[in-house]
């Protein structure tokens, strides 16, 4: 269903659930794994009630545009070099957003910032997948690899995978659901980083699917999500 300024996040969710479709819109930059484990959980029933808007991203060449390209999910090329001049790639990102009335906003491996305009248009519905346990190995600095060496070098004994909603500063926002594995002292980061992308392929449509059969609220600024 599309989005309307009337209604409340809340009840944006379970209108949808209600009438049966959440309209998903998909932002990524990089190999898109994670947005192809939701691809597959859509493709194989599991996760049902879900429309696959678009994927924007800011790399033409990314294995996420493959992936959508093969799975018929429209895309959207947006960067400084399809849009030269100070903050028209960010004018059409939110054109585009505007424009397909999504319900929700799923970043997966999405490595620019998002536009201050676009998380005012999309309040609590935009989210986001970190590969660490939030707040810990979060912040400017820590992506990809960095955060699996940072987590490596603190001799951390768990790690994991968080999903959280996107507000103005990076891996911020309020936790909706999280993964924890434990590591052994003996783990390399590139161990690591395998380990956690299985969490987080599992994890992730699952919050997905929790957003579309309106499982998921906000009470009194925390989240509420049965999602483990
Ligand atoms: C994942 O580790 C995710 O946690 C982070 O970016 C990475 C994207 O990986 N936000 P992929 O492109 O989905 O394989």
């Amino acid at each position: 269903m599309g989005r309307n300024p009337c209604l409340q996040t809340q009840e944006i969710f379970f209108l949808s659930y209600l009438l049966g479709m959440l309209k998903l819109g998909f932002m990524a930059s990089g190999g898109g794994s994670n947005f192809q484990a939701i691809l597959n959980r859509i493709a194989d029933g599991s996760l049902q009630g879900v429309s696959p808007e678009f994927l924007i991203s800011n790399n033409s060449k990314c294995g996420a545009v493959e992936k959508a390209q093969a799975a018929g999910v429209a895309v959207r090329h947006v960067s400084s070099v399809t849009h030269p001049g100070p903050g028209l790639a960010e004018q059409e990102i939110l054109r585009i957003i505007q424009d397909s009335q999504i319900d929700l906003l799923v970043l997966a491996g999405y490595m620019k910032k998002i536009p201050d305009a676009v998380i005012a248009l999309l309040p609590d519905r935009i989210i986001n997948i970190h590969p660490a346990l939030l707040p810990s190995f979060g912040g400017p600095g820590h992506w990809g690899h960095h955060v699996h060496e940072a987590v490596v070098a603190a001799g951390a004994r768990v790690s994991g995978a968080t999903v959280h909603f996107v507000d103005g500063d990076y891996d911020h926002g309020k936790i909706i659901a999280q993964r924890a594995i434990p590591l052994s002292s003996e783990d390399t980061p590139d161990q690591v980083a395998a380990k956690v992308l299985v969490q987080e392929h599992d994890l992730y449509w699952r919050v997905v699917k929790a957003f579309a059969e309106g499982r998921v609220q906000i009470r009194a600024g925390r989240v509420i999500c049965d999602v483990v």
